[in-house]
């Protein structure tokens, strides 16, 4: 045990680390700040302490949300920026999060999003290539499973592509999870986290169910069931709300939780792991490029990818279900930035 004084000085220098770490300066942007996520996402955004200078642009009313948000008591400054001011929203920015785009109305997928939000999430890449190719870039636009390769082929064509700073957030899919989980066993959420590795739409959401305490007992027809609300838990807000879009609120929190953890990575603090959809090694052999696993965070973005662990025979079943959809939502990206000019 430490003696008084030295146990003291030892928090005195831990309170230090804590307060120069929350100061030091992290300026975020949040591209499609006046929509359904955008602006819940910003407002989570004020509240963190990692954040100090939080940017709002978009081609809509984001200098209206930055009015509104800029009035919380937290250190943070805001600033909105309209449609022809993106250039100066970007300047500067280490984190840009981007859930700008169309969300989908019932009867659609994901991939029926693509033919608008792809070129909308191509503009942006290219912008953020030219202003700030340095900063990590967190795209929720969907489809996610197309959207992060063509971040990462327009930063290719602009000779700007780090894929460390590229990242799908799939964090919606580790949220869902976790309550789930809990709502069937009683387990506090917190405790019931859950690896949810391949993409982010239908059959390539892959939860890892076997490898958490609660989740190893899910068996039969439970576990079915589970499965399917996990990887189809986007429809059942598209269902509820009717035509007035998808998930706002429960993405917002699992975005401001992923820039989070973006930030601390950045920060250097060690430890911050959580799945992502990444550039990965994982199955490139098997032709598919990107695949979401645990990541591990760090000053420069992607610090290390986590093999998947041990599988259960009915998981390897999700996981060829899922390579194949996987491979051509990542190849309808890739051409996408291709073919067009
Ligand atoms: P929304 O329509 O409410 O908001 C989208 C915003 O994007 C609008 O304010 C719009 O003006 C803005 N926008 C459009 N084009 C733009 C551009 N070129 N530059 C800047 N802003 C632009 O939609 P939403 O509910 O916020 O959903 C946004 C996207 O996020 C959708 O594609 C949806 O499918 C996706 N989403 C992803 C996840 C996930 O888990 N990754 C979860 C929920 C929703
Ligand atoms: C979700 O998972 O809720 C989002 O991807 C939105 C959607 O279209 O379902």
């Amino acid at each position: 045990m430490f003696s008084r004084p030295v146990a003291r000085a030892a928090l005195a220098a831990q309170k230090r680390a804590f307060s120069s770490t929350v100061r030091a300066s992290e300026k975020v942007a949040v591209l499609g700040a006046g929509g359904g996520i955008g602006q819940p996402l910003s407002l989570l955004l004020k509240l963190d302490p990692h954040v100090t200078s939080l940017s709002l642009y978009d081609i809509r009313g984001a200098p209206g949300v930055a009015a509104d948000v800029s009035h919380i008591d937290t250190p943070s400054t805001v600033k909105g920026y309209a449609a022809d001011q993106l250039d100066a929203a970007l300047e500067g920015a280490k984190v840009i999060v981007i859930p700008a785009g169309v969300p989908r109305k019932p009867g659609m997928t994901r991939d029926d999003l693509f033919n608008t939000n792809a070129s909308i999430v191509r503009d942006l890449a290219a912008a953020i290539a030219r202003v700030s190719p340095e900063a990590c870039v967190c795209v929720i636009s969907n489809p996610v499973n197309s959207t992060v390769p063509i971040v990462a082929e327009t930063f290719k064509k602009a000779g700007v592509y780090d894929p460390r700073r590229v990242f799908g957030v799939t964090t919606l899919d580790v949220v869902r999870a976790a309550r789930f989980l809990s709502e069937i066993t009683s387990a506090d959420p917190k405790d019931a986290v859950v690896t949810v590795v391949g993409g982010h739409s239908g059959a390539t959401i892959v939860p890892l169910l076997s490898q958490t305490q609660y989740g190893k007992g899910v068996a039969g027809e439970t576990y079915e069931k589970i499965v399917h609300r996990i990887q189809f838990g986007g429809d059942e807000v598209v269902k509820a709300k009717d035509g007035a879009g998808s998930a706002t609120l429960s993405m917002a929190y699992a975005g401001a939780k992923f820039a989070n953890a973006v930030l601390r990575g950045l920060k250097g603090e060690a430890g911050v792991v959580t799945p992502t959809f990444v550039k990965s090694p994982l199955f490139a052999d098997q032709g598919v490029e990107y695949f979401s696993s645990n990541v591990e965070l760090g000053p420069n973005g992607v610090e290390k990818i986590h093999p998947l662990g041990p599988l259960t025979a009915e998981e390897e079943k999700l996981l060829a279900a899922c390579l194949p959809d996987l491979k051509k939502n990542i190849e309808k990206g890739v051409q996408f930035v291709n073919q067009t000019a």
